[in-house]
C-alpha cells in the first residue's frame, strides 16, 4: 500500500520494545512516547517543499533554504494523541495545535466524539493526526472525516502501532491519507486491542490504571 510509511529505524525499534514492556512505568512511557513522536516527525516531514531565500550571515550573502508553503498543524486525539504533542513541537514550535476528543465505546468499538477545537485556519495547513493507537480505525477513519468537514485537504496520520484491520479501514475510507507508524502488529483481539501491542495507550500515559 503506497500510503502506509512503516518506519523501522533502530532508534524506534528499540523505543517501541519499551514501550511495549508490561513492566515500563508512566514517566519512562511518557518521556519515550514523546521521544518517539519527535523521531516519527523527522521522517514524516522529509518530503515537505523547501523554497529559497536570500539570507546574510554574519561573513556573506547567502541562498538558503526554508520549508514552503503552507503550514503545519498538529490534531492529537485525546487523550492518547497528547502523549505525542511535546515531541513534534519541539520540532516545529510554530504548529498550531487541534484537540479532537474521541473515545471508542467499550462494547460496539465505535468512536464517540466528545470534544472539538480547532484553530480558525485549520483548512489551510498540513495536519498531522496523532493517536499512538491505529487498532480497528474507527477512530482516526472518523478524525479524517472531522477535519474534512471542517476543510483540510492534506491530512496525515502518526501512530506508534498499528493493526493491519484499521490500516485497511482507514485505507479505504481515506485513500489519499498517509499514514505513518513503527510498526504493524499481528492483529486485533475480541476486544479490539492491538497484539501484541503496548495495551491502553491512554491509560499507560496517564497512570488511569
Ligand atoms: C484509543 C486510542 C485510539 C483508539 C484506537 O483510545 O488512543 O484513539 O483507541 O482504536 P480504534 O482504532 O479501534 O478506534 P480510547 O478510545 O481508548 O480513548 P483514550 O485515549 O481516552 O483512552
Ligand atoms: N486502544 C489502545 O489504547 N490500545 C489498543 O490496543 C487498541 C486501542
Amino acid at each position: 500500500m503506497s500510503n502506509l510509511h512503516v518506519l523501522d529505524h533502530p532508534l524506534l525499534q528499540h523505543k517501541l520494545s519499551i514501550l511495549r514492556d508490561k513492566h515500563t512505568g508512566v514517566k519512562e512511557f511518557r518521556e519515550i512516547a514523546t521521544e518517539m513522536a519527535g523521531l516519527m516527525c523527522y521522517e514524516a516531514t522529509r518530503n515537505l517543499a523547501l523554497e529559497e531565500v536570500e539570507i546574510e550571515t554574519p561573513v556573506a550573502k547567502a541562498t538558503t533554504r526554508r520549508i514552503a508553503g503552507k503550514k503545519m498543524a498538529i490534531v492529537p486525539i485525546l487523550r492518547a494523541g497528547l502523549g505525542m504533542v511535546d515531541g513534534i513541537l519541539q520540532l516545529i514550535p510554530s504548529a498550531k495545535v487541534g484537540h479532537l476528543g474521541l473515545y471508542r465505546d467499550p462494547e460496539t468499538l465505535e468512536p464517540v466524539e466528545y470534544y472539538c477545537k480547532m484553530p480558525r485556519d485549520i483548512a489551510e495547513r498540513q495536519v498531522m493526526i496523532l493517536d499512538p493507537m491505529l487498532a480497528t480505525g474507527g477512530s482516526a477513519a472518523a478524525a479524517v472525516q472531522i477535519l474534512k468537514g471542517h476543510g483540510c485537504k492534506h491530512i496525515t496520520l502518526m501512530c506508534i502501532l498499528a493493526a493491519p484491520e484499521g490500516i485497511a479501514y482507514l485505507h479505504q475510507a481515506h485513500p489519499d491519507v498517509n499514514i505513518y507508524t513503527a510498526a504493524v502488529d499481528e492483529k486485533l483481539n475480541d476486544h479490539g486491542y492491538i497484539v501484541p501491542g503496548l495495551g491502553d495507550a491512554g491509560d499507560r500515559i496517564f497512570g488511569t490504571k
